[in-house]
Parts: structure tokens; C-alpha cells; sequence
């Protein structure tokens, strides 16, 4: 495909609250020109979620959240037969319960599905579910239809969505289901990138404050015993707690105030301390990825 006929088929350029990388920008649009779903794996925190809404917005559509769960099966997302609800009415209710339509409900996709006009449809952290989950969605995102036997129905879509699909990596996914999507990992933001999505949220915030959080921020995640590595979320909330405390900037990166918006586990606040400890909080020195610690 030529540079000029890629330009024409590209709609998607970010959104103002959005920070998103040029290859990322590419991906979206040659999953959207081929119609073929877009997965997006990444660590969490690395703004999976948030490039679904970034599209819908930018491309002014609805979006359509299918959250997975470890109990969530295919099924669910196109559609429910409530067969309860049936046999309750048949019982106790007065209308008629001949008419099975009135107790089909449709799920995220079948909702998609019947949308009007293209929606976007995001299936978030796939990964959650079951190895069974992917493979058996394989037929209703390809063709983008399924059948009801109920009601003898089949439903198509009249406009095929936009699909994005989230990974966290817990698991891997299926290699017939991976050949049929278009695949991004979205690296963890070095420090560059990370300043500019702060100042997306925060656009007023301190520069030296920054710097000192940042600094702090990539040291613990550069510290191989922690475990659980604060994500841009946690940097940003910190970065809010930092602001509003009104703390002076040398504190940051000598004492790490609030560590626990940072860090969640434990073993990883021990880990600090430990390592605070046997610097002694007072002399210089470098860990290896060039962050001082003072
Ligand atoms: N590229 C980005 N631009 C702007 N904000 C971002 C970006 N990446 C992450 N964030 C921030 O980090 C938070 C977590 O992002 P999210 O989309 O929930 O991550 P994930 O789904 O990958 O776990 C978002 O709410 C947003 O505030
Ligand atoms: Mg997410």
C-alpha cells in the first residue's frame, strides 16, 4: 500500500487527552482499513483501555464495553436466552409467553451487531477469561454474524465494528485467533513520553516537581526485587498527592512521601525501605539505569 492511499484510509490521530505514539497511530488504522479487530497488549496501566475511548472519540463513534471477567464466556456477549424470566411469566404473568423474542437479550456484540451505525467495541483484558473464550468467537468476529436458534434469526452486522481487543499477557492466546487480528504491544513510556501524558492530566504541574517524581518513579521501577511495578495510573496519582500536600521538591526523592499510592504489596514497601536503609538515605549513587538516588 502506498504512503498516500495509507493517509487516505487513516482517520484516527490520537485525541487531546490521549498521548499515542506513531506506530500505534498506524496499527489502528491499518486494523480499521483491513476490518480486522486491533489486540493491544501491554502492561496494565499502559493506557489499553484508554486507546479504545481515544478512538471512539476521535472518530466520533459510540463505544461498546465488554468487560471480561474469569467467568465470562462467548456466549454472553451475543446473546442470553432467559429462560427463567419464560417459565416465571408462563406461572404468574399474564402475556404471552409463545413469543421467545421478547426473551432473547442480546449481548455486547449482538448489541454491536444491530447498532445502526458503526459503534466501536472494545473486549477488555481477554486474557481474564478461559483458553475456550477466543476460539469460540472466532466465527462471529470473522464474519461478523451469529445465528439464534430460538428464533431461527440470524443476526449480521449491518455496520462491522470496530474492534479492539485488550491483553494484559496473563496468558497467551490462541494462535488461530491471534492470526486473525492485528496485533500492537504498547511498551511501558520511557521518561519522555511519560512527561508528556502527565501534562496531558496535570498541564499546570510543577516542572521541578515533576522531574524529582519521575526520577523517584523510574528508580522503584529499575529496582529488580519489586514486584509489582507502579503504572502511569499510580504515577499520576501520586503526582496529585504530591501537589496537593505541598511538600517540598528534595523530599521526593529523599524520603518518597505516599509511597503506598505507589506501591501495593507489602513486600514491595519492604523493599524500599531495605534498600532506603542500606544507603543510608545520605550518599549518591547510580543504579543502572542512570536514576540518581540521593
Ligand atoms: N497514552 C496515554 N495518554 C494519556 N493518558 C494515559 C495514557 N496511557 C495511560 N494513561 C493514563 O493511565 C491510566 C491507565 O490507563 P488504562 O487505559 O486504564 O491502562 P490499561 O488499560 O492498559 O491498564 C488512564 O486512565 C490514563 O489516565
Ligand atoms: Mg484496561
Amino acid at each position: 500500500m502506498s504512503k498516500n492511499k495509507m493517509k487516505d484510509i487513516s482517520n484516527f490521530k490520537g485525541s487531546s487527552s490521549y498521548v499515542v505514539s506513531r506506530e500505534l497511530m498506524n496499527s489502528v488504522n491499518v486494523a480499521v482499513a483491513l476490518q480486522k479487530p486491533l489486540l493491544i497488549k501491554g502492561e496494565p496501566g499502559t493506557g489499553k483501555t484508554m486507546l479504545a475511548e481515544a478512538i471512539a472519540e476521535s472518530m466520533d463513534k459510540e463505544l461498546i464495553i465488554w468487560n471480561i471477567k474469569s467467568t465470562t464466556k462467548a456466549q454472553e456477549g451475543l446473546y442470553v436466552y432467559d429462560t427463567v424470566q419464560r417459565l416465571y411469566d408462563s406461572q404468574f404473568g399474564e402475556g404471552d409467553v409463545s413469543d421467545i423474542k421478547k426473551y432473547i437479550k442480546l449481548g455486547k456484540l449482538g448489541e454491536a451487531f444491530t447498532s445502526e451505525k458503526q459503534v466501536v467495541m472494545l473486549i477488555d483484558e481477554i486474557d481474564k477469561a478461559d483458553l475456550e473464550f477466543p476460539n469460540d468467537l472466532l466465527w462471529e468476529l470473522d464474519k461478523m454474524e451469529f445465528h439464534i436458534p430460538e428464533t431461527k434469526e440470524t443476526i449480521s452486522a449491518k455496520q462491522r465494528p470496530i474492534v479492539i481487543i485488550t491483553s494484559n499477557a496473563e496468558k497467551e492466546l490462541p494462535d488461530a485467533f491471534l492470526r486473525r487480528c492485528i496485533f500492537h504491544y504498547i511498551e511501558f513510556p520511557d521518561a519522555e513520553k511519560m512527561e508528556e501524558i502527565v501534562r496531558v492530566h496535570y498541564p499546570d504541574i510543577e516542572s521541578k516537581l515533576l522531574a524529582a517524581a519521575m526520577e523517584a518513579f523510574y528508580w522503584i521501577r529499575d529496582l529488580k526485587d519489586v514486584q509489582k511495578k507502579p503504572s502511569t495510573s499510580e504515577l499520576l496519582d501520586w503526582l496529585q498527592a504530591l501537589t496537593l500536600s505541598g511538600i517540598s521538591v528534595d523530599r521526593i526523592t529523599t524520603e518518597i512521601p505516599f509511597l503506598g499510592v505507589l506501591l501495593k504489596k507489602n513486600q514491595d514497601l519492604d523493599t524500599i525501605f531495605d534498600v532506603k536503609s542500606r544507603k543510608g538515605n545520605t550518599n549518591g549513587s547510580y543504579n543502572n539505569s542512570g536514576y540518581r538516588w540521593r
